[in-house]
């Protein structure tokens, strides 16, 4: 593979990237293992955010390399409308024992963003097939990121991620965010102040009737508008309206799933159970793209009691792909074989003591912390949102650290896998930067 520096950049077209910048001082990685990856120029660069939220089992983690290897040279490809292969029946087997039991079926996706589109389809269907056709409302939250198909983009919150594109899909409305610097800065964990808010579900039925609602759809903890993570008793009396009036309520854990909040979902952490979850990501340890719906037992049900024939018109050409399910497959197995879940747990208080450790630095306005994620967010400069973060993450590149920047707030998420000293490595390399920031 050439792993030098290419001879031209000026063609790849980059995913959310200020390209004009990124091509005058390019940041290139080439190989990965463990905690590390190495850049071009043969430096080490700790993996603060593993990849992109999607490794956590850490980087060429054997196992996996071995199985995808494998895999590619047997099955190539096998498509899955009206066929089938061994390893994607396994793989859904397994990864309803890996919710114990508290999911009865999987559809396989490629990516988060397919996941979120794949569920809203179901919601509408679902109801549809019960004979509930007029919910076709979809309730996202502000603040939100489900992905860039339009379906997640409608139910997403990120103002610049929607503003491009036109009135996007009719028919959704928002919940209000949940973040409250006044309130709840510097919290360990849940804040205590915002349950109330997901009252605001009642004023939205007040509005549109439960009849026309199909589901509601959060990110348990919000990841990538910057690590916003729910109040105390929020998810709960979502999940208490959404029952209580019949609305499906969707849990995307395309971050949070597989391990990133010490559980295997944050439904396990929070104790909550959606109908539906969305995941991606970890799932295979990042090495092969893929994603995942998750869907309860009577949702199926419904589905399955239609007229003899094709039950859900919908799926792609790679759903359930042989390779992402061997990578999964073999991801299942390192988190059970390395136990990856005791030993997250394990490195969690010394992480939360590491973040809260930078409070009272220069710029720092808040602190947040739960699982193995934290949220730094920094005073932005007057008139240029989001410059002081994004000089903070290329200062931490140059001096050998991945981090993530969304506006003015700085993400964590390392690889689950990580050890005491990459977090001092992590947190002595922030404080400097931090202190030297304009
Ligand atoms: C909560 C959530 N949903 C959906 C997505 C979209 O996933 P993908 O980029 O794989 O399409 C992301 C990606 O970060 C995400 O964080």
């Amino acid at each position: 593979m050439n792993q030098t520096r290419p001879e031209s950049l000026a063609s790849f077209w980059m995913p959310f990237t200020n390209n004009r910048d990124f091509k005058a001082s390019p940041r290139l990685l080439v190989s990965a293992e463990g905690m590390y990856y190495k850049d071009v120029e043969g430096r080490a660069i700790l993996d603060g955010t593993a990849g992109l939220w999607c490794v956590p089992c850490g980087h060429a983690q054997p196992k996996i390399v071995a199985a995808v290897r494998e895999m590619v040279g047997q099955l190539d490809f096998a498509p899955t409308f009206q066929m089938g292969h061994p390893s994607a029946f396994d793989l859904a087997d397994k990864l309803m024992a890996y919710t114990n039991g508290r999911f009865g079926h999987v559809f396989y996706t490629n990516s988060g963003s397919e996941a979120v589109d794949t569920a809203l389809k179901i919601a509408l269907a679902y109801h549809r097939a019960r004979g509930e056709g007029t919910r076709t409302r979809l309730i996202g939250r502000e603040r939100a990121y489900h992905g860039v198909g339009f379906g997640g983009m409608s139910v997403g919150g990120i103002g610049g991620n929607r503003k491009h594109y036109g009135p996007l899909l009719p028919g959704v409305d928002h919940l209000p965010h949940t973040h409250n610097l006044e309130k709840n800065a510097f919290t360990r964990g849940e804040p205590e102040y915002g349950a109330h808010l997901a009252d605001e579900l009642e004023r939205i039925v007040a509005l549109h009737d439960a009849s026309t609602i199909a589901a509601v759809i959060v990110e348990p903890v919000a990841g990538s508008t910057g690590v916003l993570i729910p109040p105390k008793g929020y998810l709960k009396r979502l999940r208490e309206l959404c029952t209580k009036h019949g609305i499906l309520l969707i849990f995307d854990e395309v971050i949070t799933g597989f391990g990133r909040l010490t559980t295997p979902f944050a439904a396990d952490y929070f104790d909550i159970e959606p109908d539906m979850m969305t995941t991606a990501k970890g799932l295979t340890n990042g090495t092969v793209p893929m994603g995942a719906v998750f869907s309860k037992q009577f949702i199926h049900d419904t589905f399955m009691q239609a007229p003899a024939g094709i039950e859900l018109f919908h799926g792609y050409t790679y759903s359930g792909h042989p390779l992402a399910c061997a990578a999964a497959l073999a991801t299942l197995e390192v988190f059970e074989e390395q136990k990856i879940l005791d030993h997250a747990k394990s490195m969690q208080p010394y992480w939360e003591d590491a973040i809260h450790s930078l409070k009272g630095l220069p710029h720092v306005i808040d602190l947040r912390s739960i699982g193995l994620v934290a949220g730094i967010e920094l005073e932005p400069v007057a008139g240029k949102p989001g410059a002081r973060a994004y000089d903070a993450f290329k200062k931490m590149f140059a001096d050998g650290v991945l981090t993530r920047v969304t506006g003015d707030i700085i993400a964590l998420s390392p690889p689950l896998t990580l050890e005491k000293q990459h977090i001092d490595e992590l947190f002595g390399k922030l404080e400097k930067v931090l202190r030297g920031l304009d």
